[in-house]
């Protein structure tokens, strides 16, 4: 139940900024995807949120969307459109239990404890340990719905609010390219609010992967390298060219659109919110599986909100590891802003093809390596290359010592822990995120 709120809650997110070239965005503006200077396919710009969170607090509900709410860039949107507070509760529930309808779950807090046989595999003493976020319950199995549903709710209070150009009959198609569980959970959103996707995916995408999106009445759409294409994936060639032919970019790379960053703070708060609480020692060190790296830089925003400096530890495995080099490039920079400004010079895509057991983290380009830097910077913390045989471990250690099911990208964070564990002490407290549910792999 929705508890009457003793005080008005005003949002706190004051715009829109592009770390690359400065352009602020007002928060009000509809579907401001992208850095207004990111013409074409230029995507060397990324709008972050400004906002000032702490202290952070709950209200007292069990879905994160509006516990956290006033500290969502949808909330502000809404709210400078005159959506009343009432409403803008009333249509994350609506929402949710569309989705819920769905995926057969709704947005809960997921769980966030001490991992206790794992901690004592790795040799952590009893004040120390590993917490583990379990996110392999969240809708559509991994933390991508949250990034993605505070795109969904920006889309539907614009239509709400008179604000869409298009009719309800007559919506532009939803984009992605995606081969994984970012298709999977845009699919799932999709589906319940009954909006057309196209979901753009490699040649060789996973068979059950592609049947569970057909199910879904995804457009599934196969991405074979054309002759004329550049280097680079294919599929997010044909994802461009349908977000110019007017799709609606419905994926989870800051730069393609920055509302993924909103939602996907949500697990950072919810862990900020439980690390506060706890006697000390504080988590000292967030250990965080990192592909296109949002998931990485929202979770560290949402995180440090709570005000631990957690070290921040973004994992890629050795085969597929082109933040290493954004980091070291970007050093010479003394703000990230200036960074991004030299954004070709830091960010250099994966020069083979990217391989690891962790399939889900094989993006070719930390595309919000700009936040992630930033939060290492901030935090103390640095990139960990994980070798392809710790990628395994992990995976091996996670199901022997725990009873989540996690899928070896899940784990990866994990590997992390394992690459770098003689530099940690006994006695500290470190946190991953299991964050995807095993489906095709093996359990080992
Ligand atoms: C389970 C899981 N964890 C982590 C990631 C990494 O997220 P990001 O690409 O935002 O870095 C992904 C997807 O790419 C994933 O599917
Ligand atoms: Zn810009």
């Amino acid at each position: 139940m929705l508890r009457a709120n003793p005080k008005a809650t005003p949002p706190i997110v004051r715009g829109l900024r592009c770390a690359a070239c400065g352009t602020s965005v007002a928060i009000d503006t509809p579907f401001s995807w992208r850095c207004p200077n990111a013409i074409e396919n230029d995507r060397h710009h990324v709008l972050l949120i400004e906002s000032d969170v702490a202290p952070l607090r709950r209200a007292k509900h069990a879905n994160p969307f509006i516990a956290f709410r006033r500290y969502l860039a949808w909330d502000a949107f809404a709210h400078a459109h005159g959506m009343s507070e009432a409403d803008r509760d009333g249509l994350i529930i609506e929402l949710d239990a569309q989705v819920a309808s769905v995926a057969g779950t709704g947005f809960v807090f997921t769980p966030f404890a001490r991992a206790d046989a794992l901690s004592d595999a790795l040799g952590f003493s009893v004040s120390g340990g590993v917490w583990v976020k379990d996110e392999t319950h969240n809708v559509a199995g991994s933390q991508k719905s949250r990034h993605l549903f505070t795109e969904l709710l920006h889309l539907v209070s614009a239509e709400r609010l008179g604000l869409a150009p298009w009719g309800s009959t007559s919506r532009p198609s939803l984009a992605i390219a995606s081969c994984g569980n970012a298709a999977f959970a845009a699919s799932t959103l999709a589906k319940a609010v009954d909006w057309p996707i196209s979901v753009f995916v490699p040649e060789w995408a996973d068979a059950a992967l592609v049947a569970r999106l057909h199910a879904l009445g995804a457009n599934v759409q196969h991405c074979p390298r054309r002759p004329a294409d550049p280097a680079g994936d294919p599929c997010v060639f044909r994802f461009r060219e349908a977000v110019a032919d007017g799709a609606i970019p419905f994926g989870v790379q800051g730069p393609e659109n920055a509302w993924c960053l909103d939602g996907g703070r949500t697990i950072g708060w919810e862990m900020a919110y439980v690390a506060e609480h706890m006697e000390p020692p504080l988590i000292a060190r967030l250990f965080v599986q990192s592909g296109g790296g949002a998931f990485a830089a929202s979770l560290a925003e949402g995180f440090h909100a709570g005000g631990t400096r957690a070290a921040l530890h973004a994992v890629q495995a050795e085969g597929c590891a082109p933040l290493a080099h954004a980091w070291e490039a970007s050093g010479k920079f003394s703000t990230m802003n200036q960074a991004a400004a030299h954004w070709s010079e830091c960010m250099t895509p994966w020069p083979t093809t990217p391989v690891s057991f962790a399939d889900g983290i094989l993006d070719d380009e930390t595309y919000d390596w700009v936040s992630v830097c930033r939060a290492m910077r901030a935090s103390g913390g640095f990139p960990v290359v994980a070798p392809e045989q710790l990628v395994h471990e992990a995976y091996a250690l996670a199901h022997r010592t725990t009873t989540i099911d996690v899928s070896p990208t899940g784990a990866a964070g994990l590997a992390g822990v394992l690459a770098i564990r003689d530099r940690i002490n006994d006695d500290e407290r470190v946190a991953v995120v299991f964050s995807g549910i095993r489906r095709e792999t093996p359990k080992p």
